[in-house]
């Protein structure tokens, strides 16, 4: 026997002991759900490339967003595909837009559950980018602000519990603050997208939410993957513009940003597991390379050990599924 002062495996022998020195909790509450909706009625029509995920019409949203409730998620965020894109986007504030009634028909059946709504341009815009085309810019930054402002006003008539900015205009945060603040909807919060890097892991998402810009590509206003100190000065500003809730996006390949915006805010921090991330894991999954449960709760975990808050994830029912199963929900 060799003579060893420190032995950590003694602490990881007995499974009380080891729940005993768990540092990080993962549960149904730290997940949010996303959803895609679709006009029309009784429509699921699954995503290709994100294998359990569907875009769906109003009815069928309601009934997710039960489920959603049900397994006590922290909450759902919606994506809305309009039938109509135009350039301006103008379905993202019509009152009776999709959303807008994807709003009121899931606040109407299932109250309490948490509502987010993404607050973006490009699903509503026929070129797909984030706002307003601009010549040499790609998006004119000051005409979308006022287009993000008026949507977000329509999303909290509609009943909305917090939205979320996620097309990288400068200035974004203060222009929604001030557009709700100025209806009389100061207690909505934003959960601001501040850190969103420029990547190849939202794919699967453009399908998913029928996107992909027409032309070019999204680097005039998302961020180059390589940058560090550029992800602190956009959550400085986004600090400074009156964030409540601000996100870093994607997850996996950014967990060290988490983890250094945690350590820069006393805000919570969300985390954006995306659609690229999904569909590795479903991948090797389906070839038997991988063992989905445990796979993706280990994934999951590592984002709350790098810092998140919450996680907005596809995984979310799956994962509160067996988060209850095993007892932590
Ligand atoms: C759009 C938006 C995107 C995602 C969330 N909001 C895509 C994009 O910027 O092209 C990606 C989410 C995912 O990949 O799961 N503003």
């Amino acid at each position: 026997m060799a003579s060893l002062t420190h032995r950590p495996r003694r602490l990881r022998r007995h499974p009380a002991s080891r729940d005993m020195m768990r540092e990080t909790f993962l549960s149904p509450a730290h997940l949010i759900y996303p959803m895609f909706v679709v006009e029309d009625e009784a429509r699921r029509i699954p995503v290709a490339s994100m294998p359990g995920v569907d875009q769906v019409s109003i009815d069928e949203a309601v009934k997710d967003a039960k489920r959603a409730y049900e397994l006590g998620l922290g909450g759902v965020i919606l994506f809305g595909i309009p039938d109509h894109k135009d350039p301006a986007g103008h379905d993202a504030y019509d009152p009776n837009g999709v959303v807008q009634r994807a709003i009121r028909a899931i606040k109407a059946e299932v109250p309490e559950l948490y509502l987010i709504a993404d607050l973006c341009l490009c699903e509503f815009t026929d070129h797909g980018h984030c706002g307003i085309v601009h010549p040499v810019d790609t998006v004119d930054n000051d005409a979308t602000l006022k287009l993000l402002g008026r949507i977000a006003v329509t999303y909290a008539q509609a009943g909305i519990d917090m939205v979320a900015p996620s097309g990288m205009m400068d200035g974004m945060v203060e222009a929604i603050r001030h557009a709700l603040d100025s209806a009389e909807h100061e207690s909505i919060p934003i959960m601001a997208y501040s850190v969103k890097y420029a990547s190849a892991f939202y794919g699967p998402f453009r399908d998913a939410a029928d996107n992909a810009p027409s032309f070019g590509d999204r680097r005039a206003y998302q961020m180059d993957p390589a940058n560090r100190q550029e992800a602190l000065r956009e959550l400085e500003l986004d600090l400074e513009q009156g964030a409540d809730v601000v996100m870093v996006k994607p997850g996996l390949p950014y967990l060290d940003i988490i983890r250094d915006v945690r350590e820069r805010t006393h805000l919570p921090v969300a985390a954006y597991n995306v659609s690229g991330e999904y569909a590795m894991i479903k991948a090797a999954v389906h070839n038997g390379w991988l063992e989905e449960e445990r796979t993706v709760l280990e994934m999951l975990t590592s984002f709350r050990r790098a810092g998140a808050n919450m996680i907005l994830t596809y995984h979310a029912l799956d994962a509160a599924q067996w988060l209850r199963a095993a007892g932590n929900g």
